[in-house]
């Protein structure tokens, strides 16, 4: 008898995605590739500082050395976590840690949902939640983001898109890959749809720290919202992916907190959160990063610059009745095509070794192609020259 596997298992595995065969080809013969999708950057010199680094490691090494498990994470690490909200008062109780934003999203589908219920997501979106939603079981479903209105969340489709089976509402803000940033009063419509009918909105903010253009992040949690889990982390918040730091900040009524954080805990102990020495470096990265993140989140306005004058001749497209949107934070951007888009992208890639993605990829259409701002500032601006031109259908 054949083994068995799961349906995810046998899914997996299938076409290669020819961008990428294309990709690897041109790699294997040496080529150099302009990769405007990874969206690393630690791969163009932005990494935490060593030295301070190994100092926070050492101090930390010491209290992790005798092993106190808390399953909401260290009580340091969730108290200099709740500080870095000064405006919302959150305390540690609130706070949980997990190792990164990817499984809090996996610990809030699995508090809020059962096998069959759904999700409500923004179409566009990155593809993450597919996944998680496949290992839940939970069914996604989505509002839409208005390109024509700057991908503003379309409130009313979002209403009319929640059925008896909807068990929460994601937002996510900065968004990937459109770079909108939901403003108070696109908040305060989402927050009074999650009153009317009773649903946790989950906050994703993992590019709380890279605005464009604004000085302050809408927070879901500032609403009159009656449960709001924010996620973060320090993935991109001190370019430290590799710490597998994350969290995630409960607030909202406090009943339906405490029941939050009693399930959370049940699912935290089983896995227990994060390496205890990365636990204990949570208050000397905040309090000795900050530096650094000045210098990080000016790098990044630099890339948004220079994209932005790459692209101003892509402002022909207004004349046709498309969009260009400029992000107004986070580390994508999603641009109008006229040329077919897996055309636009095989010719960037093939043309000009610059390897960007289909809007489809993400759920998007007509044609657009998808890309991140992260890459060398001194290169970005002839880079997306070249894009803007590839999407004119000539
Ligand atoms: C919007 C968004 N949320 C979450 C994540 C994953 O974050 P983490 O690295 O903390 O799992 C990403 C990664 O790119 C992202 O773009």
């Amino acid at each position: 008898m054949k083994m068995q596997f799961s349906q995810l298992a046998e899914e997996l595995g299938g076409s290669t995605n020819p961008l990428y065969t294309l990709r690897d080809k041109l790699q294997d013969q040496g080529e150099t590739i302009v990769d405007l999708v990874r969206g690393s950057v630690n791969e163009h010199g932005i990494v935490f500082p060593p030295d301070t680094l190994r100092d926070i490691f050492a101090e930390a090494m010491e209290p992790a050395r005798r092993y106190r498990p808390d399953s909401f994470g260290q009580p340091v690490a969730r108290e200099a976590i709740a500080s870095f909200y000064a405006d919302l008062n959150f305390s540690a109780e609130q706070i949980l840690l997990t190792p990164g934003t990817s499984l809090s999203f996996l610990y809030c589908f699995k508090l809020l949902a059962e096998v069959g219920d759904e999700i409500i997501c923004p179409r566009p979106s990155y593809p993450l939640f597919d996944y998680i939603a496949r290992i839940c079981g939970v069914d996604l479903t989505h509002y839409r983001l208005l390109e024509s209105s700057q991908w503003s969340i379309d409130l009313d489709h979002l209403n009319d898109q929640i059925s008896t089976r909807t068990r929460a509402i994601v937002l996510i803000s900065p968004h990937n890959p459109t770079g909108m940033v939901a403003d108070d009063e696109q908040l305060a419509g989402v927050a009074e749809i999650a009153q009317r009918y009773n649903l946790p909105i989950i906050a994703d903010e993992v590019f709380s720290e890279f605005l464009f253009g604004i000085d302050r992040l809408p927070r879901p949690a500032a609403t009159e919202a009656p449960l709001v889990f924010t996620l973060n982390g320090f993935s991109k918040m001190f370019a430290l992916p590799g710490m597998k730091l994350g969290w995630l900040a409960v607030s909202g009524d406090a009943a339906l907190v405490r029941k939050s954080l009693q399930a959370l805990e049940m699912i935290a102990d089983t896995f227990l959160p994060v390496n205890e020495i990365v636990q204990f470096s949570v208050p000397g990265i905040f309090a000795r990063g900050r530096a650094f993140q000045q210098s990080y989140v000016a790098w990044i306005g630099q890339c948004h610059k220079e994209a932005m004058a790459g692209l101003a001749n892509l402002e022909f497209s207004l004349d046709l009745g498309l969009d260009f949107n400029r992000p107004r934070g986070g580390f994508y951007i999603t641009v109008p095509s006229l040329a077919d888009e897996d055309e636009a992208a095989m010719a960037l890639l093939g043309g000009h070794r610059i390897l960007t993605h289909p809007g489809y990829y993400y759920d998007i259409e007509p044609d657009h192609l998808v890309m991140t701002i992260v890459n060398d500032p001194q290169t970005l601006a002839e880079s997306f020259r070249i894009i803007a031109q590839a999407t004119k259908d000539d």
